[in-house]
């Protein structure tokens, strides 16, 4: 009786799946857009393991590269001084393989998701020696397996000067150079991206593009830069993601969105942000659509999307992926932040993986 019960569940999932509005077979983002760009997700633990049958059939139909969210962050990857954790990241890279998927490894340098042993380390040669040890060991192993890093992740302040942290702390201005130098001689074979985000806002963008002459400059490679795209579906800056998209095209380099979602949520502060650390406290008047989504805010959304959608296309020699920060709403980050406990509704696929208006508007640009 149970096995029956569970075996119904399935086919009718993988009915649902399949069967659009109108009963036909959903379209798939990765083939629309072959030609055009690769189309990306965030993977978490439970999707790279195939633990969830869903999911399993789902994402190799719809996506042509992934990210994992956080499992080959340092704090995952490498817990201990001396002590590694490949695990994840191994099976991520056999998935990547098994379902011709490309794997932009995520992230090499990032002041976040520091290991234990790294919270208040004083000594500045104990840092350059976790920083070596670390990108040496995790791009070497990974170099030929993985298609490309974020070497460093959200090195910059929004008016474009160098973040503070314990890397340019400790190691000063260049560290970003010499992370790149390292995985450039440890991961030959692997495309080198810088990723944040707000980088296409002017201030933020013009020390973005100072940074990557630098790297330049001193004859390192860096292959690409990463703008995240973690915008709001009300407010999303076309203009200046449109002039990123050319001056970053100036420096010889590819253009990525890497992290896109576009939230719906009323936020705390003015202007839009995703520095993990920032957090605020729950109401229920900053979590409106617990119940579901209004008509208007999803046609807010679908506009957004298709906006966005028709600008990559439009600079498709420019913008080599597109990565969506999650596979379906019910996963996103921005469920939990910068508020604990709220309903987003950031990604083009529903908490059923039902396909929204904002997909169908994205896969009615490439009919
Ligand atoms: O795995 C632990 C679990 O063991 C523990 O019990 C639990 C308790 O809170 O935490 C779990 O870790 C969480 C982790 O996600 C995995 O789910 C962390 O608390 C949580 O902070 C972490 O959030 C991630 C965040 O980065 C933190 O750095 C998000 O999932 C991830 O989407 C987000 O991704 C970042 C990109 O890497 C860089 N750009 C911004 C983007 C959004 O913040």
């Amino acid at each position: 009786m149970r096995t029956y019960k569970i075996t119904s569940l399935l086919t009718i999932t993988s009915f649902a799946l399949f069967s659009h509005s109108y009963g036909q077979k959903m379209a798939s983002l990765k083939d629309s857009y072959k030609n055009d760009f690769l189309i990306g997700t965030a993977l978490n633990a439970t999707q790279i393991e195939e633990k969830d049958p869903v999911a399993k059939v789902f994402i190799p139909k719809q996506f042509s590269a992934a990210t994992p969210e956080n499992i080959m962050k340092a704090e995952i990857i490498h817990p201990g001084w001396d002590k590694y954790n490949f695990d994840l990241a191994d099976k991520l890279v056999a998935y990547g393989k098994k379902y011709n998927i490309k794997i932009n490894g995520h992230t090499l340098v990032w002041h976040s998701q520091l290991p234990a042993f790294m919270h208040g380390m004083q000594n500045a040669d104990s840092v350059k020696q976790y920083f070596t040890n670390h990108i040496n060991t995790v791009a070497a192993r990974y170099n030929g397996k993985v298609f490309s890093w974020d070497v460093v992740n959200e090195a910059l302040n929004e008016d474009g000067t160098l973040r503070k942290s314990i890397f340019s702390d400790k190691l000063g201005p260049d560290f970003v150079t010499e992370a790149f130098r390292l995985a450039q001689a440890a991961s030959p074979d692997a495309e080198l991206y810088y990723n944040d985000y707000n980088n296409e806002q002017p201030a933020k963008r013009a020390g973005c593009i100072a940074l990557i002459k630098k790297i330049q400059a001193a004859g390192v490679r860096i292959d690409g830069v990463g703008i995240q795209g973690h915008w709001r579906a009300s407010n999303i800056p076309l203009k200046d993601i449109e002039e990123s998209i050319v001056e970053y095209s100036k420096l010889g380099i590819k253009v990525m969105f890497t992290e896109l979602d576009l939230g719906v949520l009323p936020n705390p502060w003015d202007g839009d942000a995703a520095d993990v650390n920032m957090k605020a406290t729950y109401s229920a008047k900053m979590n409106p659509y617990a119940n579901g989504l209004p008509d208007s805010v999803q046609a807010k959304l679908t506009k957004g999307y298709e906006d966005l959608f028709k600008l990559f296309l439009k600079y498709k020699t420019n913008v080599s992926r597109v990565t969506f920060w999650g596979v379906n709403d019910g996963q996103s980050w921005l469920n939990g932040w910068p508020i604990k406990g709220r309903t987003n509704y950031p990604l083009l696929f529903d908490r059923n993986y039902q396909p929204k208006p904002a997909f169908d508007a994205v896969i009615a640009l490439k009919k």
